[in-house]
């Protein structure tokens, strides 16, 4: 099957080149935009590439909503199957996209939109065939995890960690999608739709990395505790939790063991239990591997990832209760239900009393909405 590529950037160009020695797959036109036509297989002409009958498959690398959306729909109009890795694209378009894939017949695949070279989504998609999904976390951002595992293992600053990450092609156009958390919050989306059959496009939860800082490193090793960036996903009656927040872990812990650009996913079934896959989550060649991956299962008759009763569902984060270890300005102290203070002066360090992750991010927006400064990890169970 041939396959057209629309978008040459780092991940675009490592489907090319996987293109050219994949099993029953074959390169096709590569889209580029008007004015950026450098070698004979680029072209800036959509049109030209819908109409070419040899073009069996349509692999989108381009990132963004807009025109990522309305190519999608043109390639699924003119038959050919659509494969992507663009996650802001199938949260907010995917249920759409999966429906008029389903109409045509045709295979609507975005494995590589989460976890980069691990395959979190397709191992989701293939379990909820035999089990039942009780819940879904992980390391989802790369820039992130190699942020954090390089501020806190070598002492790299905030800065010099982002353009670290930046420059090794981890990173989004715009980094601020991956400190933010809002890249991980995503890919837990596209994980609780594939898992719960539920997609939740309200009442999410998210908080990145950005209030994290170097004396933040320091306190956390002297308590030999280090951070990780999570998402997380479960059903919550007919709806479902999403949250994405940082995470303190005992240095010991598995999440603390992935390092660089690795993602850990992780899924329980109530028949298999705990499931682990960790990897390279972002980076050319093992996102392009996702993609290629997604592209031999159409050849093997795979069609869609999103469960066909997938509906889009406000998310519920109110319920389950954790502790957070927090670091703000001591006028704050008094708007949080501290349990234990563990640094006390005009910087105090402490931990809350069980919360939900609602009530928390709502406690650090008004402690922020005042001007305060505020770092805030969920901590495991005790
Ligand atoms: N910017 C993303 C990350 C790329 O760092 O994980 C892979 O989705």
């Amino acid at each position: 099957m041939q396959v057209a590529v629309l978008g040459y950037g780092t991940v675009g160009g490592g489907v090319y080149a996987m293109l050219q020695s994949a099993r029953g797959l074959e390169p096709g036109p590569v889209l580029v935009r008007p004015g950026k036509v450098k070698e004979k297989f680029q072209t800036s002409d959509l049109e030209a590439i819908l109409s070419d009958d040899k073009v069996g498959a349509v692999a989108e690398v381009m990132g963004g909503i807009d025109p990522a959306f309305s190519y999608a729909k043109k390639v699924l109009e003119s038959g050919k199957h659509f494969v992507t890795s663009n996650k802001a694209l199938c949260a907010a378009h995917g249920l759409e996209l999966a429906a008029l894939a389903r109409q045509k017949g045709l295979g609507f695949l975005f494995s590589s939109a989460c976890g980069g070279g691990v395959p979190f989504l397709h191992n989701l998609s293939l379990a909820t065939r035999s089990d039942t999904i009780t819940s879904i976390s992980g390391i989802l951002n790369g820039t992130t995890n190699y942020m954090l595992d390089n501020m806190q293992r070598r002492g790299l600053d905030y800065q010099e960690a982002l353009s670290d990450a930046q420059l090794l092609g981890y990173a989004e156009a715009d980094p601020t999608a991956d400190v933010s958390g809002l890249d991980a919050l995503r890919k837990i989306m596209l994980g609780c739709a594939v898992a719960f059959g539920r997609l939740p496009t309200g009442g999410l939860l998210c908080e990145g990395i950005e209030n994290f800082t170097a004396g933040d490193v320091a306190d956390l090793r002297s308590r030999k505790l280090a951070c990780r960036l999570i998402a997380s996903g479960a059903p919550v009656g007919k709806t479902v939790s999403t949250c994405v927040e940082p995470m303190v872990f005992p240095q010991s812990a598995p999440e603390c063991s992935v390092v660089m650009n690795f993602n850990m996913t992780k899924y329980i079934g109530q028949k298999c239990g705990p499931i682990v896959l960790m990897g390279q989550g972002a980076g050319r060649f093992p996102t392009a591997s996702a993609v290629l991956r997604d592209l031999s299962s159409l050849l093997t008759g795979e069609r869609e990832m999103f469960p066909a009763d997938c509906v889009a569902v406000e998310a519920d984060n109110s319920r389950e209760k954790r502790k957070y270890y927090v670091r703000c300005h001591s006028d704050a102290a008094s708007l949080l239900p501290l349990e234990r203070l563990l640094m006390n002066g005009f910087t105090i360090r402490a931990v809350t009393e069980p919360v939900s992750p609602e009530e928390m991010h709502n406690l650090a927006k008004k402690i922020r909405n005042n001007g305060g400064s505020l770092f805030f990890a969920a901590m495991e169970d005790e």
